[in-house]
């Protein structure tokens, strides 16, 4: 009910004195520092099922009096429900998932709306995906955050505080209250999912284009790597590689053998990715459009009969994802697919796009069959937002029931707060121009404040050539992010990391030798995310919240806890980053022989870290962790630690404690530095393996030793 008659009608039932008194909204506690507000009047059982919450959170009591943060409902006078939350000077917000522009949201106006946002400028207001989620960090290092659970459109209005608008029904508000913006985050994971543990070749470098076509280009591509000596685990096939652009399908001239190609490719150690989009041909004669049409699956129109709407294929339905019975028939038709060998599955244009129409979209009053948990039938305007979440989610299911010892690696371009537990995200269509590399760190962070932490862009930009220079900076900041993936549009020159000569390639190999080499810290990282929901990628004030000047800074970042990132990503503009304040004692600088590269970002290890770090490799699976490279930065106590998770990179047997978690500490005893494994978790015994040991010390000396893993490795410090 409209809230404005709900408050009269309150006011009579509870006597409250005159329509016009200050309404309390409903606070209900869920958990310690979480409380859910409703607008006054409205029981949580009076609203639309969570899509964002992992479970329904029933309410554990009444909020406690003390609750600081006290949002406000209103109504605007159009009717739509709106809620506001203050904010003291000094706060700095952040989130609103993927967003384009600087990582600090303050006086930015986001809208949840998932867009076909090819060619997206600073000024977009929507993207991708939703993320209804504002994290607060005030002036005192304290923070909160903010979800607001619907997935209706919203505005969210970051000019003057926190102001969200809805053009749908009445929504809770979630906030979650924590004494810094770190712990804000891990509940935020604790409520709507962490991402899962992802196969270890997916944290390789990944090469893409509009399209490999035929077979036998995306096997030159994939051999080009291995005679460039160019890390690389992952190639992947773009829409034409189907008939027609029909998915499940391949084109019988340039793909007549998938299971062969699949299969040469997976002889010189590459995985292979294939796009399903949401638009199915309407085709009568299609397999799939007969099968969907027998079972009914398709999204309908208002007037009952299936939407058809224009994607790459021409006329096209779409199945109705947010149903378990439709995602039971696509899981089943993806199930078929992938048994050809298919390593890893890419759902785009799931927003979901449509061709030649204003809205680039469905109608709104398109009619959804939903679950009852996700909200039961309703309009398009409601399901939107999830519809590509909703779709991973079916992608998912198909694959693990296909290999249920296997990781299923999907990714999305649409998706939705908590579709983290489902998809890996990149952003969509860039443009390769020097904005878009730059805003590729922030929009990589937000998203990580926003729950999702497996995220990257299009290297090298899809939109357009850019050039040598741009594309060796990309691919230096680029082999940082979480997912690592070239990808370029259709018409474009070609994007290889040795399409621009010989200076661009050295570049690019030595951007991805370091990633692999630093693989181990990373599968490390990821295993926290999974456990903790802790970004891989995080901005630099998380080091100290409290110090005003690292809120805005995003063009360095730190990958994980122990490793800061330093790129270059405005060479024109001679940039310099704002580091933490004790940044010369606290960070020690340190490369792989490759730091005369100034395309390369500058690394830097945190003081009382230990970094794993692995061999050069080709591809993941080409090398064991042996030896094993430990850089080592000791504090001023002669001390340092740091950890390494090992599993089979694949399948499931972590879960019964089939891994290693394994905590290294240095001490300094004397003139030496003693470094060894002080503590391991998992069922893995210690392996016996070579231990290399580089002690980086102040002023830029170095100190090295070589041990075994299961002795004490010792470093004479002296001179
Ligand atoms: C969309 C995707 C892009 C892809 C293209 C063709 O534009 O965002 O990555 O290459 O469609 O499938």
């Amino acid at each position: 009910m409209p809230t404005g008659i709900r408050r009269v009608f309150s006011a009579l039932l509870f006597g409250i004195a005159g329509a016009g008194a200050q309404a309390q909204p409903r606070a209900e506690l869920l958990g310690p520092g979480i409380v859910r507000f409703t607008d006054d009047g409205v029981a949580s059982g009076d609203l639309r099922p969570s899509a964002a919450l992992l479970h329904p959170m029933p309410a554990i009591g009444p909020a406690p009096a003390d609750t600081a943060v006290r949002p406000r409902f209103y109504e605007t006078d159009d009717g739509k429900e709106c809620v506001s939350v203050g904010i003291e000077a000094g706060t700095s917000l952040y989130g609103t998932g993927e967003v384009a522009g600087p990582l600090l949201r303050n006086g930015r106006v986001v809208e949840c709306w998932n867009f076909d946002a090819y060619g997206y400028g600073d000024a977009m207001p929507h993207l991708y995906q939703s993320h209804p989620w504002v994290l607060a960090v005030r002036a005192d290092g304290t923070a909160f955050g903010v979800l607001a659970d619907t997935t209706y459109h919203l505005r969210i209005d970051l000019t003057s505080g926190i102001d969200i608008r809805s053009d749908g029904p009445d929504f809770a508000v979630i906030v979650i209250e924590r004494s810094s913006p770190q712990e804000v985050v891990m509940a935020l994971a604790d409520l709507t999912g962490k991402i899962e543990m992802p196969p270890l070749w997916a944290l390789g470098y990944h090469q893409c284009r509009y399209s490999y076509h035929p077979a036998s280009r995306v096997l030159d591509v994939a051999r080009g790597f291995r005679e460039h000596s160019i890390p690389a685990d992952v190639i992947w096939m773009d829409i034409d590689y189907m008939d027609g652009f029909r998915v499940f399908t391949f084109d019988p001239t340039g793909f007549p053998n998938p299971r062969g190609l699949i299969s040469d490719l997976h002889d010189i150690g590459f995985r292979n990715v294939w796009m399903l989009d949401p638009g199915i041909k309407l085709d009568p004669a299609y397999f799939v459009y007969k099968s969907g049409t027998r079972q009914d699956v398709w999204v309908k129109a208002a007037s009952g009969e299936p939407y058809v709407g224009e994607v790459w294929p021409g006329k096209c339905v779409f199945p109705d994802f947010t149903s378990s019975t439709v995602r039971a028939w696509w899981s089943g038709l993806v199930g078929d697919f992938v048994k050809l060998g298919v390593d890893g599955l890419w759902n785009d244009m799931n927003e979901p796009a449509v061709f030649n129409v204003q809205s680039k979209t469905m109608p709104l009053d398109n009619i959804h069959r939903a679950d009852e948990d996700l909200g039961g039938q309703g309009p398009h305007a409601a399901y939107h937002n999830i519809f590509g979440m909703q779709m991973v989610r079916a992608t998912r299911e198909g694959y693990m029931a296909a290999f249920p010892n296997r990781r299923p690696f999907v990714l999305s371009r649409a998706n939705y707060l908590g579709g983290q537990r489902y998809a890996a995200t990149w952003s969509g269509d860039n443009s390769a121009e020097w904005y878009h590399l730059e805003s590729s760190v922030p929009m990589v962070i937000n998203l990580g404040l926003s729950g999702n932490p497996f995220t990257g862009p299009d290297i090298g930009g899809f939109a357009g050539n850019g050039d040598g220079r741009m594309f060796a900076r990309w691919m230096g900041v680029g082999a940082m992010f979480p997912f690592a993936r070239g990808h370029t549009g259709k018409g474009n020159i070609d994007k290889e990391p040795w399409a621009f000569g010989p200076e661009v390639e050295a570049t690019c190999r030595r951007a991805l030798e370091r990633r692999y080499r630093l693989l181990p810290y990373m599968y490390t990282l990821f295993h926290e995310a999974h456990e903790t929901g802790m970004p891989i990628i995080r901005p630099l004030f998380f080091l100290d919240p409290r110090d005003p000047a690292l809120r805005s800074e995003d063009d360095a970042f730190l990958l994980g806890g122990d490793l800061m990132v330093v790129p270059d990503l405005t060479p024109e503009r001679d940039r310099t980053p704002v580091l933490p304040r004790d940044f010369a004692t606290a960070w020690r600088p340190f490369d792989f022989n490759d730091s005369d590269d100034a395309d390369l970002p500058r690394l830097y290890a945190r003081v009382g870290s230990i970094l794993p770090v692995g061999p050069v490799q080709q591809h993941t699976g080409e090398k064991p962790l042996d030896p094993l490279l430990l850089i080592v930065s000791l504090d001023d106590e002669g001390r340092a630690a740091g950890s390494l998770y090992e599993d089979f990179g694949d399948g499931w047997e972590f879960r019964d404690g089939e891994y290693r978690l394994t905590t290294y500490v240095a001490e300094r005893e004397g003139d030496s530095l003693v470094v060894r494994a002080s503590r391991r978790e998992g069922r893995w015994r210690a392996p016996d393996r070579q231990v290399l040991v580089r002690v980086l010390l102040p002023g830029g000396r170095e100190k090295t030793a070589i041990g075994r893993e299961n002795a004490d490795v010792v470093v004479p410090l002296a001179d």
